[in-house]
């Protein structure tokens, strides 16, 4: 089953002409495959070849094979994708250049496990959970926060999550006299 968030933000766009998102982490593709059919192209990163080999096949897909986490650039073009979406995947050390991704006025959703959740499954280890208002954080400075949610949510299982829906774009400073 998909993100619903997710699927409600982009709903959110009411997107009518054909864009690019890249699925950052894709896993088994269980947000990129549905989101396909609908007048997206997708590119799909993820370090696990099996996962990839089942919907590499499907029409607007285009998937990468590729480890996000060693020094070697992202195989990925600069200010390129309308949509960023990335679900259930945390690496710090490098999270902050998913902005340069970014075409100018494009949106990035990001969803993952935070503080708390290692009360009731896994993830638990600390390097996978956002601290408080980490998203806001990482992204506020350089991306304009739309939506943030930090709490329980209520599937099969209980999880603590974090989710930020943040635009590129111009900061409009208010003059200081
Ligand atoms: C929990 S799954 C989430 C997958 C998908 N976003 C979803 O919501 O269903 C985490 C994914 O991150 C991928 N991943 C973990 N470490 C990675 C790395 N170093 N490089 C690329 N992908 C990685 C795993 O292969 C896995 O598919």
């Amino acid at each position: 089953m998909h993100s619903e968030w997710i699927f409600n933000q982009i709903e959110s766009l009411k997107i009518k002409k054909k864009i690019n998102l890249l699925d950052f982490a894709s896993g088994n593709g269980r947000n990129c495959i549905p989101l396909s059919k609908r007048n997206i192209i997708i590119t799909a990163i993820d370090k696990d070849e099996e996962k990839l080999n089942k919907y590499k096949n499907i029409n607007n897909i285009n998937t990468i094979c590729f480890d996000l986490e060693t020094k070697e650039e992202w195989p990925l073009i600069r200010e390129y994708y309308d949509v960023i979406i990335v679900v259930n995947y945390l690496f710090r050390p490098k999270i902050k250049k998913l902005t340069n991704l970014l075409k100018k006025d494009g949106f990035l959703f990001y969803e993952t496990f935070s503080k708390g959740n290692e009360k009731y499954g896994i993830p638990k280890n600390p390097d996978f959970l956002l601290k408080d208002k980490e998203l806001i954080d990482i992204f506020g400075e350089e991306l304009i926060p739309l939506s943030f949610y930090d709490g329980k949510i209520k599937g099969k299982n209980i999880s603590i999550k974090q989710m930020g829906g943040f635009k590129k774009g111009v900061f409009k400073k208010t003059p200081c006299y």
